[in-house]
């Protein structure tokens, strides 16, 4: 058997990078510049076939191995997988609520500050637990939180803050972490865009009380479809993988039984003594697991995250300093003091003084074969999901009122999160974009440009 396995391993390695070299020739003569891509090889379906090789099917070897390697890639305790950063977000809040968490546990009512220019399962975990997303505005350039609006935005009823770092950008950890401690506020980082990323040389993900990651493959890392929750916190990692795994009080692993060696010593809640603790449920939960070839994938991946975070930041410094020249009309990217962001994606701004709209520009780098992308949901609050079914919300400093009665002066008081809507759109940053696609994303915008240069200094 060990001389059958070998065989097939050898012949995977074989196989494996015949078929990419063929398929990164093929993508290198592709005229379309992807916005984002994953690069795998043959360590990623090598450990896939071991892991088929296993027939385990479930969450088993390769995800303690990436669970293990992950937690401590960020110095943490715990690192949880999970098959999507979307439901990373969603054990994260519902976590929270949990009440073995006592009186910081979130009630319904309670309020989360976010943002609206966001991703749309960053702020649905928070309406889908019956808790009043709070919305302050973002800052134009990082397209992160504005900071500075959050502390007047914290009432009595707000327990929590959530946000991401939006493209990998990094938002002010130092004054968040001040505000959440000063008001007893729990901290999550959404961290799906920013594996990498560090603030005063500190990764992102390890600052809040919870983080997560996405491994969908426009991200740094891929196992296809997943995701990870971070955290120091102990009773929080509990709790989670609670949440994660059906609601369940027990911890023993898929296939093991009895870890706690008390199996049948339990009496809780109503139940008959002695009811099997593996089928105790302490939250109302889900089963949100992978299965071991994603983990499979991942591991691979994992060991390649530091090439892909350098190609990332390579890529953006290529990009900003050659359309430097073009901040008449745009508004570039940019990092805070302190920061360092493993870039997910290069955003532009259009400024108001622009003689074209965004729509034009991407319009145009679609047609010249350069792949973009909207800042994810705009304004959330204009979006026709959070207009049709009714919510609580509050934004900035006001009353909690439903979505449905928002208006024009509503919406003002929101008027970066409109203009990202408006004029923010994002290239790719990604390890796969070679020199030569840098070199033509920068030309392609600036004949853009240059054509409407040439027609206004032509009137002139
Ligand atoms: C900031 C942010 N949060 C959450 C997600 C959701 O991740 P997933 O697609 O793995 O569900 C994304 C996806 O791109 C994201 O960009």
């Amino acid at each position: 058997m060990p001389i059958l396995e070998n065989s097939l391993r050898n012949l995977t390695k074989l196989f494996a990078k015949a078929y990419w070299s063929a398929k990164v020739f093929k993508q290198k003569k592709s005229k379309y510049i992807a916005v984002s891509g994953k690069v795998v090889g043959h360590e990623e379906l090598s450990n896939m076939i071991d892991a088929s090789l296993d027939m385990w099917l479930t969450t088993g070897r390769f995800n303690d191995a990436f669970e293990e390697k992950l937690a401590k890639y960020f110095g943490l305790r715990f690192a949880l997988t999970t098959n999507s950063g979307s439901s990373a977000n969603l054990l994260a809040i519902s976590a929270l609520t949990s009440p073995l968490l006592k009186e910081r546990a979130l009630q319904a009512g309670d309020e989360v500050i976010t943002v609206a220019a966001g991703f749309p399962t960053t702020i649905n975990p928070i309406i889908q637990n019956n808790l009043i997303p709070v919305f302050v505005d973002v800052e134009l350039g990082s397209n992160n939180i504005d900071v500075d609006q959050v502390a007047e935005a914290i009432s009595e009823k707000t327990k929590a803050i959530f946000v991401a770092h939006t493209l990998g950008n990094v938002y002010d950890l130092e004054k968040l972490q001040i505000l959440a401690k000063k008001h007893n506020l729990w901290l999550i980082e959404d961290n799906c865009d920013a594996f990498g990323s560090r603030y005063l040389n500190q990764l992102t993900g390890t600052f809040g009380d919870i983080a997560t990651l996405s491994f969908y493959p426009a991200h740094h890392i891929t196992m296809g479809e997943g995701g990870a929750l971070l955290t120091d916190n102990p009773l929080l990692k509990k709790i989670i993988m609670s949440f994660r795994d059906w609601g369940r009080d027990c911890w023993c692993p898929p296939g093991k039984d009895n870890t706690c060696n008390n199996r049948f010593g339990f009496q809780v809640g109503k139940l008959p003594e002695g009811y099997d603790h593996k089928y105790i449920y302490s939250h109302i939960g889900y089963n949100l697991k992978i299965t071991d070839w994603q983990a499979a994938c991942a591991l691979a991946q994992l060991d390649k995250v530091d090439e892909f975070i350098e190609a990332r930041k390579r890529n953006f410094q290529t990009l900003f300093n050659g359309l430097i020249n073009c901040q008449e009309y745009l508004i570039l990217a940019k990092a805070i003091d302190g920061a360092d962001p493993s870039w997910f994606g290069f955003p532009i701004t259009v400024k108001d003084n622009a003689p074209f709209t965004k729509v034009e520009l991407t319009k145009f780098l679609e047609q010249n074969n350069i792949g973009t992308r909207q800042l994810f949901a705009g304004n959330i609050l204009r979006q026709p999901a959070y207009l049709n079914k009714e919510f609580k919300l509050r934004i900035r400093n006001t009353k909690v009122k439903s979505n449905l009665e928002l208006e024009d002066s509503d919406y003002e008081l929101l008027p970066n999160s409109d203009k990202v809507m408006n004029s923010c759109f994002w290239i790719g940053t990604w390890p796969g974009l070679q020199e030569q696609d840098l070199d033509q994303m920068i030309e392609t915008i600036k004949k853009f440009i240059d054509g409407y240069k040439y027609s206004r200094d032509g009137k002139n």
